[in-house]
């Protein structure tokens, strides 16, 4: 196993495996938040907390929220019909209990991540893709009430218009997912009424991505997200909170006038705002050498946190803490095209911290 890691003291203790019991740095991104009255989070896999020590140390000094980045899925949590499956969201669970920390569930509803039989059935007809979703929900929510208090309950429902890097066919400004093919455009409303009917106090949120920069794109599909919105609302829909993905571009331009506006617009329909999947992919041209990138990606992320948290946002949650553990570097549709490492999170490949992690820090402090 890899002894190096950012608690320096755990490395110069040759033969020490339990990196927990060492002194964290005085101060990390979750004390830091949490003395400003914000929160700070990660995506956190379990098959890592349980085998990679360092990572374990790093996520229980760094975070106070965890999200789990497969475990609550639906294909991870219900995998056939009936046959529920909490024994990797359990693990992030009792992990997150040792260590204080929250857990948010993500997520309730997406197009990914879903199993075939649950395709198979929302094909049946629109009674019987209710009757899944409110089996699911009810499974899920019944299950994990105790400890997961904050649902991502619909993922990415608005269509990606064109421009977009996977621009949607047609001018449907819903993204047409099984669940939408299924139950029309009201199965959004239909899923935050069925959480809210099982639990009536959960955090209930929408997430979704691509609209954060200033290209055409982002901008009309901040427009289809706040038609939605108020659409909802507007119908009583019990919706408390907008979580923005945040998967930043650096080939994209970010201007944070435009960005400001529309955390304007949600914060005036009464909505909490939460950055749910803050990491950064790299220009196609890459600034030469380290530090040059390092200093580039955190400008863009003090950039982004700096309007973010000016307009409200009290929980910034980074998709994962490291690059050694990053979709960015393993997922097909996000990786480099010319091979090199993304350095889009706050620790390198060593879990060392970057400049990254002082933005973070800087727009934590406020
Ligand atoms: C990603 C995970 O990081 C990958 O490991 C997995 O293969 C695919 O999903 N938006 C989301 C997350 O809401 O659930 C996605 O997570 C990244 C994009």
């Amino acid at each position: 196993m890899r002894r190096r890691h950012a608690l320096g003291l755990v490395a110069s203790l040759p033969g020490c495996a339990v990196a927990q019991t060492q002194p964290a740095p005085a101060e990390t991104l979750r004390s830091i938040a949490r003395a400003a009255g914000r929160g700070f989070g990660a995506a956190v896999r379990a098959d890592l907390l349980g085998s990679d020590a360092a990572y374990a140390a790093l996520f229980a000094a760094e975070a106070e929220l965890l999200t789990p980045e497969w475990e609550a899925k639906w294909v991870a949590l219900q995998p056939e019909e009936g046959r529920f499956d909490f024994s990797h969201l359990n693990a992030i669970i009792t992990f997150a209990q040792a260590n204080r920390q929250r857990v948010r569930g993500h997520a309730l509803l997406w197009q990914e991540a879903i199993p075939d039989w649950v395709k198979a059935a929302l094909a049946e007809g629109p009674d019987r893709a209710r009757g899944v979703m409110e089996a699911h929900f009810a499974g899920v929510l019944g299950t994990t009430r105790q400890h997961i208090r904050d649902w991502d309950v619909v993922n990415e429902p608005i269509a990606n218009p064109p421009g977009a890097d996977v621009p949607q066919a047609g001018d449907n400004p819903l993204r047409e997912t099984p669940w939408f093919k299924a139950l029309g455009p009201n199965y959004i409303e239909m899923a935050f009424r069925t959480a809210r009917a099982q639990d009536a106090t959960l955090r209930l949120t929408l997430n979704e991505y691509g609209i954060e920069e200033s290209t055409p794109d982002a901008e009309e599909k901040r427009r289809r997200l706040l038609a939605l919105l108020r659409r909802l609302l507007d119908k009583g829909c019990p919706l408390d909170a907008l979580g923005i993905q945040a998967h930043l571009q650096m080939r994209k331009p970010f201007d944070p006038a435009p960005f400001a506006r529309f955390l304007d617009q949600i914060r005036a329909m009464g909505l909490a705002i939460l950055i749910t999947e803050l990491d950064v992919r790299e220009p196609d041209t890459l600034a030469e050498g380290i530090p040059a990138r390092d200093a580039a990606v955190a400008e863009r992320v003090k950039q982004f946190l700096d309007v973010a948290v000016a307009g409200g946002c009290r929980t910034v949650i980074t998709w994962g803490l490291t690059d050694r553990n990053s979709w960015l570097g393993n997922e097909p549709g996000v990786l480099r095209r010319d091979g090199a490492t993304t350095r889009g999170l706050p620790f390198d490949e060593e879990l060392r911290r970057k400049p990254m992690w002082q933005a973070i820090a800087g727009a934590l402090r406020g």
